[in-house]
């Protein structure tokens, strides 16, 4: 089997052990692939004086497929987050969120499967006209939406929903008070719904939406929302299946994809060896499948499954005493 070239980004706080771990079963699947490492974030910083160095854009541009851990971004002022940047750089416009419940995990509900499908490059997110006023009682930013950028995440959503024989997309919007920027996103995927009719399709205003999710969430399968929503939503959604630790995200553009853990650095857990390894992994399936290795995907997925309704070895934020280093082993064994 001819070699795959994929960039690893270890990334910051509890990265580069989860990536350690990730990695480690990638290699043991044997599929082929091989690891470019790069560097992003505080250790770029430290290392070259950069946060995100050329080097690591050129390298992405070049394989196109990244693995890559949580980046620290600071909350207020400080850089602007590098998460966003490399979304945006590469125009990966797709932000797609499963949240699948785990047998054996402690969560409230058992039967969760949804995906959000975010829109991952404008809305507001975009710190365009982001501004302070002088004397600091004033802040002020934009949202921008547009057209293309609509139809292509409805697409996405509609398509994904086909592909994996999913039943409804719902639309998540709050057009009835930002009536410009998530009208016209609403009016898109309206319009975009009625070129797929074997799917059913419903509006939810996101407000609503959150309640419902959180009452009812098996009445949810594919959700298509803007850059905000879709953030926050399906943050939601990894709490109903237990959790940050298992919920993997994938940015999807057509030049470069990547792939990583909803869940961020985790300062407060890091170094102590106890990251839950298993979002980064479920990224890392799905990276399989996006390069087509979906026998490898498949054999990953199952071997995080039963590692965790064994409850063998699991992390703490699982309820087992295990550590990063004995999930991975469980999940090894079984590959
Ligand atoms: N895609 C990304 O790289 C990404 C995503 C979200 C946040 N961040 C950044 O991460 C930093 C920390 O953010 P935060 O503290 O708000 O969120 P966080 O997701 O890092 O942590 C929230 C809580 O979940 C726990 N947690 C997260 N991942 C875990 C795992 N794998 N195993 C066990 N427990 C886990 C943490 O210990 C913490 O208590 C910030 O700088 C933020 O900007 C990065």
């Amino acid at each position: 089997m001819s070699a795959r070239s994929i960039v690893v980004i270890p990334g910051d706080g509890i990265g580069p052990e989860i990536t350690r771990a990730t990695v480690g079963a990638l290699e043991r699947l044997g599929c082929g692939l091989e690891f470019v490492y790069a560097k992003a974030g505080l250790a770029a910083q430290e290392e070259c004086n950069e946060l995100l160095p050329q080097s690591t854009l050129d390298l992405i541009s070049q394989h196109g497929v990244v693995l890559k851990g949580p980046l620290t971004t600071p909350v207020g002022g400080g850089f602007r987050s590098l998460n966003v940047t490399l979304r945006n750089h590469f125009d990966m416009y797709a932000n797609v969120r499963p949240a699948l419940s785990f047998p054996g995990t402690l969560s409230r509900y058992e039967d969760v499967d949804i995906i959000t499908v975010r829109e991952n490059t404008e809305g507001a997110y975009l710190a365009l006209d982001s501004f302070v006023s002088e004397d600091d009682e004033r802040a002020e930013s934009k949202m921008v939406n547009t057209r293309r950028a609509s139809r292509r995440i409805a697409h996405y959503a509609f398509d994904l929903a086909r592909k994996q024989g999913r039943k409804k997309v719902t639309a998540v919007h709050k057009a009835n008070i930002l009536k410009a920027v998530s009208g016209q996103f609403l009016d898109v995927v309206r319009g975009i719904a009625k070129e797929y009719p074997d799917i059913e399709y419903e509006e939810m205003i996101v407000d609503a939406c959150a309640m419902k999710l959180v009452m009812d969430p098996s009445r949810f399968d594919v959700l298509v929302t803007t850059n905000l929503f879709g953030d926050i939503i399906s943050d939601l959604c990894a709490g109903l299946v237990g959790g940050l630790g298992l919920a993997p995200g994938a940015n999807i553009g057509d030049s470069a994809s990547m792939f990583e853990a909803v869940h961020g650095s985790a300062p407060d857990i890091a170094g102590q060896g106890i990251a839950n390894p298993g979002a980064l992994m479920l990224a890392a399936a799905m990276m399989l499948d996006h390069i087509e290795l979906h026998e490898a995907a498949e054999k990953l997925r199952h071997a995080i499954r039963e590692t965790i309704m064994a409850g063998d070895r699991l992390t703490p934020d699982l309820g087992g005493d295990g550590s990063t280093q004995s999930f991975a082993e469980a999940v090894y064994s079984r590959l």
